[in-house]
């Protein structure tokens, strides 16, 4: 059987609230917002874009992201993989999705911010190619970024 294919889907009033119930390991809920809270959040920053990841016809995880202010590059806001579905390779294809639509769009550049800890996504990132910019934000989360 072949690996599922992962999409990234526009939510609709269909699938919300699957996306919703959608969380990561305990032990993680330090590192992202409840889907809820950041769908509730894009809705009073509405340069924020958000989708739902599938693999197949499965809702597995969510996106997030809004344009930088300098209009060159694209900042991931919110990003996991529910955790029944970790580990398959499905974080991986999504930011791989992400990014290569960030070119066409004219983005030059995609950055991220981490809370660093265990079971972090710090390492995550840098096997998908991110780099430290060293970098701390006002609110203690380490800034990454990838030239694309
Ligand atoms: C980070 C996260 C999205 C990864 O999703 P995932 O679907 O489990 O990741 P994948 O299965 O695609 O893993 C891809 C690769 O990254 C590695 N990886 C995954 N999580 C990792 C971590 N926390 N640290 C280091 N490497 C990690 C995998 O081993 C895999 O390596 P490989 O390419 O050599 O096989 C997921 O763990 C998650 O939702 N975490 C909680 C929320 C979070 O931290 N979000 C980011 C906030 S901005």
């Amino acid at each position: 059987m072949s690996a599922p294919a992962v999409s990234l889907r526009e939510i609709t009033a269909e699938t919300v609230r699957a996306i919703c119930e959608l969380e990561p390991q305990e032990a993680q809920s330090g590192f992202v917002a409840p889907n809820a809270v950041s769908i509730a959040q894009a809705y009073f920053n509405r340069a924020a874009v958000f989708r739902a990841v599938y693999a197949d016809e499965e809702p597995v995880g969510f996106i997030m992201w809004r344009p930088g202010d300098d209009g060159a590059s694209c900042f991931l806001w919110r990003f996991m993989i529910d955790a029944r579905h970790q580990g398959k390779g499905y974080g991986r294809e999504a930011i791989a999705l992400w990014l290569s639509s960030l070119e066409p769009q004219g983005y030059g550049l995609a950055r991220t911010s981490y809370v660093p800890g265990d079971r972090g996504p710090h390492g995550f990132y840098l096997a998908q190619g991110f780099k430290d910019t060293g970098e701390t934000r006002a609110n203690g989360e380490r800034l990454m970024e990838l030239t694309l």
